[in-house]
């Protein structure tokens, strides 16, 4: 996410899904720049930036998404996002896709019934809410266990955000784990039920 709060630059589009500028935010998982500003190292990430992502593929069991991000996302990924069951929220039914990493599911029955697929589906790893509008979607829900941010010291000014309409006024979250490592702060929280 941006700093200023949003997880694509403006005009998310087929062949650009991170909207203008929002390559930036995934950055840190794929390179490094050696001096703030200056230009990506690319290759794996080393170090923490690494061992984050490592662990981020090694702890998610599936993934739920929204049918926007399968639709922007398949052609770019050309698999599963991350090699697990993938379950994807819409209202227009789809055949199961197979793919090296996982299968899509199609849900067209709504949030729970797709989160108790993706958690039977897990083996007792994690669910990866996958979409913003899925990951406010279970916030409002009372559905969330934990949110890990990956905050970027950019401001992209307009995109899509990732707690709009989200909020319940008041609610505290428990800070568990930050991670300061280059172009990037790694934040967790967990969300008390
Ligand atoms: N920065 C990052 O790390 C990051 C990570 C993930 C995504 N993103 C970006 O986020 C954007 C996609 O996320 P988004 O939140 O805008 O859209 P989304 O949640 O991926 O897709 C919205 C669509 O999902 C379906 N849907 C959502 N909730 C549903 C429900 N409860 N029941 C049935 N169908 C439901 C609907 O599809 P139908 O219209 O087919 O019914 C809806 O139009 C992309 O631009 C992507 O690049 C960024």
């Amino acid at each position: 996410m941006s700093l200023d709060g949003f997880v694509t630059g403006p005009d998310p589009r087929e062949g650009q899904p991170l909207g203008e500028g929002g390559e930036r935010l995934h950055e840190w998982m794929f390179s490094e720049r050696a001096t703030p500003g200056g230009p990506p190292e690319h290759g794996q990430a080393a170090g923490a930036n690494g061992e984050v992502a490592r662990e981020l593929f090694a702890t998610t069991g599936a993934v739920l998404m929204g049918r926007r991000m399968f639709d922007l996302g398949v052609g770019p990924w050309g698999d599963t996002p991350f090699p697990a069951p993938c379950f994807v929220l819409t209202h227009q039914p789809h055949e199961d896709l197979v793919m090296a990493g996982g299968t899509f599911t199609f849900i067209t029955t709504g949030l729970t019934t797709a989160l108790d697929r993706a958690k039977a589906a897990a083996g007792g790893k994690n669910v990866l809410a996958h979409s913003p509008g899925i990951a406010q979607q279970l916030l409002r829900a009372g559905l969330l266990d934990e949110i890990q941010l990956h905050l970027v010291p950019v401001l992209l000014g307009t995109g899509r955000r990732l707690f709009d309409h989200a909020v319940q006024a008041g609610r505290e979250l428990e800070p568990t784990g930050v991670i300061e490592a280059p172009g990037v702060t790694h934040l967790r929280y967990r969300l008390p039920r």
